[in-house]
């Protein structure tokens, strides 16, 4: 007995280091997180050894994501467990474990989960032992659930946005039960750190510093799904960003629905742009990303950090929802029409070489031509680098969705091709203006349609294509940007300079 590791006198930095095939699984489960999350991860590892000798195979898991940045960090947390559990991580859905990690925010989302399960069942009747799971903002919703009971039965296991952290004991609970495991919490206070995640790429990783939203805009479902806000400590943030940067990650990327309102209700209150100011001393970190910024909460001392910066990517997403000050306000944005613009004027003159970008709603209940006249009159003057573009979606328990004057169909379409056809056509003279340039690039990939091209990205977040290797992933490089093709560029590698990064 003496080899093996009780977890309960592991502290959390040792924790990630402890050899799983090691921990005494016998005993009762440790009380305190994340330590008993390791231990299920021990139990489940077990499992999948049996497994894989009983069927002289590994044993897949696949992961499918939907939805923000945010679900995507979830998944690599999930992606983490499943690999310490002793899964191999599968491309398709052909797999001994399929999880999908769903999104609510537009109807959509949700009809594509519910085809992909009847997809998932034909799997499931030829390979009987195969487990499914559904996780992430779908879940949180009392009808969906409903509707995956009666109608869905061959799920395995069930669970929601605010107990993701518990994920290894739900996946043991399940790996041992024949019947539907399901666990949804309503809320939470818990932020539980220290857990393993794998990450998608080894040089770039997204960090969450925040969860949930209180900003209850009229339409969107996220705070009831996602709860309300909690700011990670900023002490938890920067250990997390030194791990990532001395595991080889130079690019980062802030999450938070709202990260403009980062810290406000921290123990000891912390502003965003303080909490910018101690990531850029992080050694190694070499690009900062952030996302979403609330236009209402963006504040002059972010804007002159950026401004300051090195470090901080030419990038804001900016979310205008509306150019009609009457819909913002049914919206309830609390911003008008005149403050996003000059907000937006502000941010382009203290930091000329950025880029902004949005989404916008079409089709908001009450919204005339008159009012997408006017979201098309701020797209103009702001000069958008690129906007999302989204039909509106009715979601059920938002106070949207009961009021009058719900817009047809076929006006909303109408609308939204109005819409597009600006938003491109701006978006498209927005990056003609870097042809000729030269930008630092940090190469992503190899290019899926044309294996001679590397595909890498600028810090103002615009994809460039140019000849060169897979060694070259990874890394930054100076490219010159050659053509122009509407949202992205064709470019030459140069050779590295400095001064002339964009
Ligand atoms: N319908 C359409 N789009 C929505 N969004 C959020 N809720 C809805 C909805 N009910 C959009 C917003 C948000 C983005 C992530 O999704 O534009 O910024
Ligand atoms: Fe939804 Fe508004 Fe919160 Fe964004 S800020 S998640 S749109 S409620």
């Amino acid at each position: 007995m003496d080899s093996y590791i009780d977890l309960q006198n592991i502290g959390t930095e040792e924790l990630g280091h402890v050899d799983l095939d090691r921990v005494d699984v016998y005993g009762s489960p440790p009380d305190v997180e994340p330590q008993r999350q390791y231990y299920f991860m021990a139990k489940c590892r077990q499992i999948v050894k049996s497994e894989r000798e009983r069927l002289g195979r590994p044993l897949y898991a696949c992961i499918q994501t939907l939805g923000c940045q945010m679900n995507a960090r979830d998944s690599e947390k999930l992606t983490g467990i499943l690999l310490d559990a002793g899964f191999e991580e599968a491309a398709e859905e052909v797999a001994d474990f399929v999880i999908y990690n769903t999104c609510t925010v537009r109807d959509n989302a949700n009809q594509k989960v519910y085809g992909r399960l009847g997809v998932l069942h034909g799997y499931k009747r030829r390979r009987p032992h195969m487990k499914i799971a559904l996780c992430g903002c779908m879940m949180q919703e009392a009808s969906v659930v409903e509707k995956i009971k009666n109608s869905y039965p061959f799920v395995d296991l069930v669970f929601g946005t605010h107990n993701i952290f518990k994920f290894a004991e739900l996946l043991y609970t399940s790996l041992v039960s024949d019947r539907m495991v399901m666990d949804i919490w309503q809320d939470t206070d818990a932020i539980v750190e220290d857990l393993p995640a794998k990450r998608k790429y080894p040089f770039k990783s997204g960090i969450n510093i925040m969860f949930g939203c209180n900003n209850f805009c009229s339409y969107c479902i996220v705070p009831y799904v996602r709860g309300r806000e909690r700011s990670r400590k900023p002490a938890d943030i920067l250990r997390e960003i030194e791990l990532l940067a001395r595991d080889g990650v130079t690019e980062i990327m802030l999450l938070g629905q709202n990260v403009n309102s980062y810290g406000k209700n921290l123990e000891q209150p912390m502003s965003f742009a303080r909490l910018l100011r101690e990531v850029e001393q992080v050694e190694g970190i070499r690009r900062i990303r952030f996302m979403t910024s609330h236009p209402k909460d963006l504040s002059d001392e972010l804007i002159a950090v950026m401004g300051d910066s090195k470090k901080l990517c030419r990038h804001l997403h900016l979310p205008l929802q509306s150019g009609s000050t009457r819909i913002l306000q049914a919206m309830n944005r609390r911003y008008t029409k005149e403050q996003y613009l000059s907000l937006a004027e502000k941010i382009r003159r203290e930091i000329p070489d950025i880029s902004i970008t949005t989404d916008i709603i079409v089709g908001f209940p009450g919204e005339t031509p008159g009012d997408v006249d006017e979201t098309i009159d701020v797209v103009q003057k702001v000069r958008f680098d690129n906007a999302f573009t989204f039909l509106y979606s009715k979601r059920t328990g938002t106070p949207a969705a009961s009021m009058e004057g719900q817009v047809p169909e076929v006006s909303m379409k109408q609308g939204f091709d109005r819409l597009l056809h600006v938003v491109q056509d701006v978006a498209r003279q927005q990056a003609a203006r870097l042809a000729g340039q030269t930008a630092e690039v940090l190469v992503e990939d190899v290019n899926a349609h044309d294996g001679s091209l590397v595909t890498g990205r600028m810090s103002n977040n615009m994809l460039v294509h140019f000849p060169g290797g897979r060694e070259l992933i990874g890394q930054y490089v100076t490219v010159a940007l050659k053509q122009c093709k509407g949202f992205y560029y064709m470019g030459e590698r140069k050779a590295p300079a400095i001064n002339d990064s964009i």
